[in-house]
């Protein structure tokens, strides 16, 4: 993040009285912060305008939170709309308030959203000149995608949430016909906790990693021994130190206007 945003933001507020930045699924803001403090390096004299479509109300409080106690932020307008990102689309179509954007950003957000070809084509056309959609999510060549490919149709899945990764989003945006560049972000996830028995941590991982409520104590135990061993295989994860690490690559994708 640090090392691409600079480039990804180079010229968005070329030209530009006013930066405006929608962040959607914007979360409780700590990467919105650092997204904002790159573009005011880049811009220190231009207004910043950042809205935020976040349709969890949690979320939003902390993300209010952190900007009343973080200093540096007076020349950027801070709007929060608790919505998702089809109800913003369904309102602001509705009342005809489709303003141009000079960054959109998607961060780990795009696994909960159903129709992703409408949102991406949607936002795209808010894209103002210089603009771009700064999407992230995790890499095809991740851990993730070897983990939902093998044991998806095995584990609970409700609709809320999709296996969808890097891998699926840059066919979606070939078969959109839209420009875009795709860079991995290589990131590791220390799990070595799943593998010691009865750890309060492992346990926590082993839900996050199988999107599933206490997994070990309700998963059938063919299904959990399989996943443990397999966890530690090199398509999931590297050993280093004596630590297992699980390989959560993310993919930045820059899509341009
Ligand atoms: C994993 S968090 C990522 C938060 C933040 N972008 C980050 O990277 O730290 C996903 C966020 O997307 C929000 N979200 C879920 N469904 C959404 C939707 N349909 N439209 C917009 N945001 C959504 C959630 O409330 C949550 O805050």
């Amino acid at each position: 993040m640090e090392k691409k945003l600079p480039g990804i933001i180079a010229r968005i507020g070329d030209t530009k009285q006013e930066i405006k930045i929608l962040s959607i699924g914007g979360g409780a803001g700590e990467i919105d912060l650092q997204i904002l403090s790159k573009v005011q390096a880049q811009y220190p004299e231009v207004l910043i305008n950042n809205e935020v479509v976040e349709p969890s109300a949690e979320q939003i409080a902390k993300y209010k939170e952190l900007v009343a106690k973080t200093s540096n932020l007076e020349n950027i307008k801070f709007t929060w709309h608790k919505e998702t990102s089809s109800e913003y689309q369904n309102r602001v179509m509705e009342k005809k308030e489709l303003q141009k954007w000079d960054f959109i950003h998607m961060i780990q957000m795009l696994y909960y959203v159903k129709d992703i070809p409408a949102t991406l084509k949607f936002f795209h056309s808010l894209l103002g000149a210089n603009a771009k959609i700064l999407i992230i999510l995790v890499s095809g060549t991740s851990g993730w995608n070897k983990l939902w490919e093998k044991y998806g149709s095995r584990l609970p899945h409700d609709d809320l949430c999709l296996y969808v990764t890097s891998s699926h989003l840059t066919q979606m945006l070939c078969n959109l016909g839209l420009k875009y560049e795709c860079y991995d972000l290589l990131s590791t996830m220390d799990i070595s906790d799943c593998f010691v028995d009865g750890n309060e941590n492992g346990d926590l991982l082993m839900d996050f990693l199988t999107e599933t409520c206490n997994f070990s104590t309700t998963a059938p135990p063919d299904l959990k021994a399989e996943i443990l061993k397999d966890l530690q295989e090199p398509e999931f994860s590297v050993k280093k130190e004596g630590k297992v690490l699980f390989n959560n690559t993310l993919s930045f994708i820059v899509v341009e206007a």
